[in-house]
């Protein structure tokens, strides 16, 4: 029966972490032992957080990844599920679920240590065995964190249905060209797109991604917004002025927004705006998940402030 939804579809391949996060006065040195001002958990993890900011922004989501057999790999199927996320596409793998530890600082910048678990579990097999998630999709975004064989395959599958790819490159490491070629979007920041393209600076590391067959490099600049380059030309989008809390889940909320106005035509400078937008109010919270807007929250922090 043909669907009335007429809400972007995205599918997501990617991680989903327990997160224990630490806010301190600063970050700890090698060998020190530094007492927290405050202690939080959260449901995290790259795949999960941009499946539920895409949720939350509007769009129609399925999350292809891996629990554990633990509790917590339960807990996480059913947020996913009070997000309106569908987690039909989970695997339930034997073991601990992935964790994060998170260590924040009083600028909202932080440093995070991620113990795979069933992440590593996800494997090309149960996402072919997921495929029409991704080609009954509007866009399919992915990130790094699960095995880099699984991104491929999920990319594959996108290109051959003509799906849309998003990759947000994180955590980064060189990528085999050929995902790159499937790639409409990708989204590193500056230390990402270093190392992605291994080419100093940021329009001449954008345009060595394009080279490889990329569509369009976003390269997310922190409080400075985002620089957008494909074949036709560049643009910057400036960023709002905010007090940063927590800086964790800005740049998933940030691609959350993007997958939701990806589509057959350039992403505009309006589009990235919100992106922007979306990050920009993360930061202000604390925590992964509990940070990420939804769409009336950014519309309205939109109406009332200038970047
Ligand atoms: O991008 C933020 C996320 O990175 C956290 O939620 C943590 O789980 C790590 O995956």
């Amino acid at each position: 029966m043909p669907s009335n939804d007429t809400r972007k579809s995205v599918a997501v391949v990617g991680s989903l972490n327990f997160d224990l996060v630490c806010v301190l006065d600063r970050l700890p040195g090698l060998g020190e032992t530094l007492t927290a001002r405050s202690h939080v958990t959260a449901f995290g993890g790259k795949g999960a957080n941009q499946a539920v900011a895409a949720a939350r922004l509007g769009a129609s989501v399925r999350m292809i990844g891996a629990v554990g057999s633990d509790s917590t790999g339960e807990a996480m199927r059913r947020n996913l599920e009070d997000n309106g996320v569908d987690a039909s596409g989970l695997l339930v793998a034997e073991g601990p679920s992935g964790v994060a530890m998170i260590s924040i600082d009083a600028n909202g910048d932080n440093t995070i240590v991620v113990y795979p678990g069933a992440n590593a579990a996800l494997g090309p097999d149960w996402v072919r065995a997921n495929a029409r998630a991704i080609e009954d999709g509007d866009c399919l975004m992915l990130q790094l964190e699960t095995p880099l064989e699984s991104a491929l395959e999920a990319a594959r599958i996108a290109g051959r249905a003509g799906v849309p790819v998003l990759l947000n490159p994180a955590p980064a490491r060189a990528l085999p060209d050929e995902l790159l070629r499937l790639c409409s979007a990708v989204t590193p920041n500056e230390t990402e797109l270093a190392i992605l393209s291994g080419v100093p600076g940021i329009e001449d590391g954008a345009r060595a991604l394009l080279a490889k067959g990329v569509g369009a490099v976003v390269v997310t600049l922190g409080s400075a917004g985002c620089l957008y380059v494909d074949e036709v030309g560049t643009f910057t989008v400036p960023s709002y002025r905010i007090d940063a809390v927590d800086a964790t889940a800005a740049g998933d909320s940030f691609n959350g927004a993007l997958a939701t106005r990806l589509g057959s035509g350039r992403v505009t400078p309006e589009d990235l705006a919100f992106c922007n937008a979306a990050g920009a109010i993360a930061a202000t919270r604390l925590g992964a998940q509990p940070s990420i807007p939804t769409i009336s929250e950014v519309d309205q922090f939109m109406a009332l402030r200038r970047p």
